[in-house]
């Protein structure tokens, strides 16, 4: 049974970083020669506003997926593979010499494979699945290879990008890697799990083939991955969080310029994660249609997009828009406000106005944008009523996954029992609470 409290440093569970470690030196007989550590993020505000210019201000979190990895065939002179143990995923030493990427899993049977030279990226276009992307995993895994590839190619001014006969790039002495994942982000929660994997792989990616790594472009790479490989139609706020997050702060990022400014967390406060337990596929849900009402709302207010508002609707906008589009931009709208606010609430210490606001968003995106389901709301007012909360939204895309809230750190304990009674009570489904650190995104551990 798994521990329903959890903080993100729990020192009842091995980290991540060791548990990659160990997975990695038993399925390929030696040890990693570097470690992916790559956070999940909680948006605290600015909820479905990165896709229409706007603000957002996320925390990266101490909830993370670690890559261990060494290049492959090995460098020589070093450690020659020893034999694996029985069991174990990828027996070291099979086809040493064919290049490909291959990544283990704590958690699956089949490691993700990636032949190189990978596919060339698809031709600029909507989000759309590439055809012969792989399926579940495996295909963020190739999709991030796919596009680091494609910018290494770039880089070096490759005539690859127009690939060959069997639409493989040209980038033809890329070295091939193992890697070994192990994760304490729940999948499809809303935490970022998928662009965790993203910008994990792509950064051994980068570290292997000598590639320069900055974190606005690798979080642009991990969106391409994520839009035109694995078809999910993504904003940008998962993997910039992710790629570009400060240690102790919120980043406070303006999607109209991709600036971004990191935002201290006051003394005092702990950002809480409430698992509802309940999942939803991004990939299949609704995102696609809010998106799609507010490019509709955008339209017909006669802007680019719904950031060109400012700060508020024009009078007239009732007259303008249907109902449906008139209510998701109000959401917007509002919501960007409400992103400054908090920005200014954590800079002053103000905990009640930072609270304040986390409610006023939660009863935007539940009314206005429709996003929200009843184990949200439940988990929300379990919150609020929990002792040492300053406020709590939900989280994420929406439908399902976490809440988020803003906790005194003397009352950690006793909010999180609390919580778990109340919504269990609420809804009979058990949840769990994560207390956690805000953390420096994306980085390299050299063994
Ligand atoms: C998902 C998407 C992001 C963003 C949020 C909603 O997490 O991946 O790009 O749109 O939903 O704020």
């Amino acid at each position: 049974m798994t521990d329903p409290i959890r903080s993100g440093s729990d020192p009842r569970k091995a980290p991540a970083a060791r548990r990659a470690v160990e997975v990695f030196t038993r399925a390929y007989g030696m040890p990693p020669r570097f470690v992916v550590r790559s956070p999940g993020r909680v948006n605290l505000i600015g909820e479905h506003t990165d896709y229409n210019d706007g603000l957002c201000l996320p925390v990266a979190v101490d909830l993370e997926l670690c890559l261990a990895v060494a290049p492959w065939p090995p460098a020589p002179g070093s450690a020659e593979p020893g034999p694996a143990e029985p069991g174990s995923v990828s027996p070291a030493g099979r086809g040493l010499r064919d290049r490909r990427v291959e990544v283990v899993s704590e958690h699956r049977g089949e490691p993700a494979v990636v032949r190189l030279p990978p596919p060339v990226p698809p031709p600029p276009g909507p989000p759309r699945r590439a055809p012969g992307a792989q399926q579940g995993w495996a295909g963020y895994v190739e999709g991030a290879v796919v596009m680091t590839a494609a910018a290494a190619a770039a880089q070096t001014g490759d005539a690859a990008q127009t690939g060959d006969a069997a639409g493989r790039g040209g980038a033809a002495d890329l070295c091939g890697w193992r890697g070994a994942v192990a994760s304490d982000l729940p999948l499809g929660a809303g935490l970022s799990s998928s662009a965790a994997l993203e910008l994990a792989v792509a950064r051994a990616c980068a570290e292997v083939w000598e590639l320069g790594w900055e974190p606005v472009e690798a979080a642009r790479l991990a969106q391409r991955a994520e839009n035109a490989w694995v078809g999910a139609p993504t904003g940008l706020l998962d993997q910039l969080a992710c790629a570009a997050a400060a240690a102790g702060h919120a980043l406070l990022i303006d999607f109209r310029d991709l600036t971004t400014s990191p935002v201290p967390m006051p003394d005092g406060v702990v950002v809480a994660i409430v698992d509802t337990g309940t999942r939803r596929e991004l990939v299949t849900s609704a995102y696609g249609e809010r998106r799609a009402d507010c490019e509709r709302a955008a339209a017909g207010l006669g802007v680019r997009s719904l950031r060109d508002l400012d700060d508020a609707l024009p009078a007239d906008a009732a007259g303008r828009l249907d109902p449906v589009a008139l209510r998701r931009a109000r959401h917007v709208v509002t919501e960007n406000g409400r992103v400054e606010a908090l920005a200014d609430a954590l800079r002053r210490g103000d905990l009640p106005a930072a609270g304040a606001v986390l409610l006023a968003g939660h009863e935007s995106i539940r009314d206005d944008f429709d996003v929200s389901g009843p184990e949200l709301d439940a988990a929300v007012d379990a919150c609020r009523s929990a002792p040492g909360c300053h406020g709590a939204r939900m989280t994420g895309g929406g439908f399902a996954g976490c809440v988020v809230a803003l906790v005194d750190a003397r009352h950690g304990e006793r909010f999180t029992g609390a919580v778990l009674r109340d919504y269990r009570s609420r809804t009979g489904r058990p949840g769990a609470v994560h207390l956690c650190a805000p953390v420096a995104g994306t980085s390299l551990l050299r063994l």
